[in-house]
């Protein structure tokens, strides 16, 4: 095995001044078409005559606070299908009624390549393997996922049709296809008062495989496209360029209507990752960390259906606990987050002259150190061309993963400025690398850098931090595993040496990226 490091290109970004646009909105937090379809008691109360609801009308009920059988406190469990408890194929019907036929059935996305759920289809399944390692072909179905481990790998794509059967596993058995507020309202409220497991699914990146979930159903964002840009937003606390971003957005789609606009976003490495979904939810890194800190210090606003069902605004001035919170406390956990505001930047400003300047000590030092390296330095006119150019076509993140285990490390500061600690963890470096891990670096340092705003639920060691480490390995595997691949032991296993082990176990970690059926 030949170790290696990798290293990023060096870019520049740089953007171009732009002439102060005029216009400002008239409300403090504008809403999307879709947000003005949202549902108050009395809104739920007409649409549940309208339909003819009268039996099961306390199914789709908020929360009021008032417990429904005063002593009798919630079943520990969530109802399962085949249970009892499990709504009835008419209660299913009503539910879908009330959403305007947005209800999915679903059907695991690589279904036709198996015989026993009847929708064999040689070429849909040729297609499907085709697709797999593309990340947008996860964005666009209801419920396949990036990380198929956490799934269970009960339905992979198969060149035999009959030796396996397709089972849902770990992907829920019913998805709203969100286009409404009012739909995800009802989907949370018949959730808690059915006792089902709700999860949420926006693309799918979930690295934890939250997006999924045995027996569930499934709040599907894809379709919330809307996306505006404002040059100069007045809302309480900020006034200037903003983004209201709908909670279907990607990163992809950000930075291009950024760039339309002649400013920058703050986004991730990966295009495809859900902004205002996982994203923002985990604060968000970024390549302009070390300008302007995580995406989530510039979220400005969010709208958010909470689990009593109500659609609310989280802001500087209301439900601030949630603005807190929803700004880095993670994805699926205070709510569902139906769109954002952020704020644009005119900047990173650098010449290649002042960026030579920069990197001219790192290059002599390496020089110094008999470590050859030909720096190429391209400037760009903006932050997206830098961005495309250095990482848009980077295959490695865009896979989706069959069976690997990612250990995620952040590095502080301090272990550079103490010379026992920096000895220490170069030395743990050194052991990853030779060791045959692999091991992928962004450097970034997003201290609070964004005055008002910065206070929020990022995790602190961000805030130290000076550079984010993706760790994997490999390992030969025995192939016991329900596709084929690796054992359920033997992800265990690799899990538990990649979280325990420092110094790598004989062999590596288990890991294939490239596996994508
Ligand atoms: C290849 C790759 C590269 C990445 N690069 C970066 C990077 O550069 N910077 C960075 O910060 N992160 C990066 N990530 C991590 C990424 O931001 C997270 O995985 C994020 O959770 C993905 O969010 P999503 O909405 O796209 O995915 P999903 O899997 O659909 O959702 C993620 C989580 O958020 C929840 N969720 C989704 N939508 C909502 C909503 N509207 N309201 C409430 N909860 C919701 C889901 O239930 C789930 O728990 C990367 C991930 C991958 C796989
Ligand atoms: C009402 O709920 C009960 C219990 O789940 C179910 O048996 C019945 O079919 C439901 N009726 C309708 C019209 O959905
Ligand atoms: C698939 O499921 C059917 C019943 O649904 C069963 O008869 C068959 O044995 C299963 N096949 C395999 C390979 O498990
Ligand atoms: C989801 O709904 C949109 C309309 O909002 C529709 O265009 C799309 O086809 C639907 N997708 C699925 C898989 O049902
Ligand atoms: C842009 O460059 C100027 C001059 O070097 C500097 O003072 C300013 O802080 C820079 N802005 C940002 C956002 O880095
Ligand atoms: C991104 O880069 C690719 C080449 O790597 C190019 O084909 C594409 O047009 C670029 N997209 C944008 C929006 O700049
Ligand atoms: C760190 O390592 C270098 C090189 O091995 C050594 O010279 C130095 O004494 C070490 N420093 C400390 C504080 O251990």
């Amino acid at each position: 095995m030949t170790p290696a490091i990798y290293l990023f290109g060096l870019f520049i970004p740089c953007i171009l001044p732009f002439g102060a646009a005029q216009g400002t909105s008239g409300h403090a937090y504008p809403l999307f078409e879709y947000e003005t379809r949202s549902l108050t008691k009395e809104g739920l109360e007409d649409l549940l005559a309208e339909a003819g609801v009268v039996d099961n009308a306390s199914l789709f009920s908020f929360d009021d606070g008032v417990e429904a059988s005063p002593g009798v406190s919630r079943p520990a469990c969530k109802v399962f299908p085949g249970d009892a408890e499990w709504p009835s194929q008419s209660t299913w019907r009503t539910f879908d009624k009330l959403l305007g036929d947005a209800l999915i059935e679903t059907v695991p996305v690589a279904a036709p390549c198996y015989q026993n759920l009847g929708v064999y289809d040689a070429e849909k399944c040729a297609a499907v393997r085709d697709s797999f390692m593309n990340p947008c072909f996860h964005e666009n179905d209801p419920t396949s996922i990036f990380w198929p481990l956490f799934q269970g790998r009960t339905c992979m794509v198969t060149d035999d049709p009959t030796s396996r059967n397709c089972t849902h596993g770990g992907f829920p058995v019913y998805a709203v296809n969100v286009s409404s507020v009012s739909q995800i309202q009802l989907a949370i409220n018949f959730a808690r008062n059915t006792n089902l497991r709700l999860v949420i699914k926006n693309t799918g990146h979930c690295y934890l495989g939250k997006s999924s979930g045995a027996g569930a159903l499934s709040i599907w964002t894809h379709n919330l496209k809307n996306l505006e840009y404002y040059p100069d937003l007045e809302i309480p606390g900020y006034s200037g360029p903003a983004m209201k971003v709908g909670a279907g957005v990607t990163v992809r789609e950000v930075y291009a209507e950024a760039d339309k606009n002649d400013v920058s976003a703050l986004g991730g490495i990966c295009e495809s990752v859900g902004y205002a979904g996982g994203y923002i939810a985990g604060g968000g890194h970024t390549p302009l960390s070390g300008l302007y800190g995580m995406a989530a210090d510039h979220v400005m606003a969010l709208e958010v259906v909470t689990a009593d069902g109500h659609f609310i605004t989280a802001s500087p001035e209301e439900n601030t606990d949630l603005y807190w919170a929803l700004r880095g406390g993670g994805g699926s956990t205070f709510g569902v987050v139906t769109s954002l505001i952020i704020r644009p930047f005119f900047a990173p400003n650098h010449t290649l002259t002042s960026f030579h300047h920069l990197t001219a000590p790192l290059f002599t030092r390496l020089r110094t150190l008999h470590i050859p390296t030909t720096p190429t330095t391209t400037l760009h006119p903006s932050f997206y061309a830098a961005y495309n150019a250095t990482w848009g076509s980077d295959i490695a993140l865009n896979s989706a993963g069959r069976i690997s285990v990612p250990g995620n490390r952040l590095l502080p500061r301090r272990n550079w400025l103490d010379p026992a600690l920096f000895n220490a963890t170069f030395a743990v470096l050194r052991r990853q690398v030779e060791s045959g891990r692999s091991l992928m670096g962004y450097h970034q340092a997003p201290r609070r850098r964004a005055g008002v705003g910065a206070e929020n639920a990022v995790n602190s060691a961000w805030r130290e931090a000076v550079c984010f480490l993706i760790l994997s390995g490999r390992r030969e595997v025995g192939g016991g595993g329900p596709d084929g691949g690796p054992s359920v032991e033997e992800v265990r296993a690799a899990s538990w040496d990649l979280r325990e082990n420092e110094e790598g176990s004989e062999g590596g970690v288990l890991c294939d990226d490239g596996g994508g059926e």
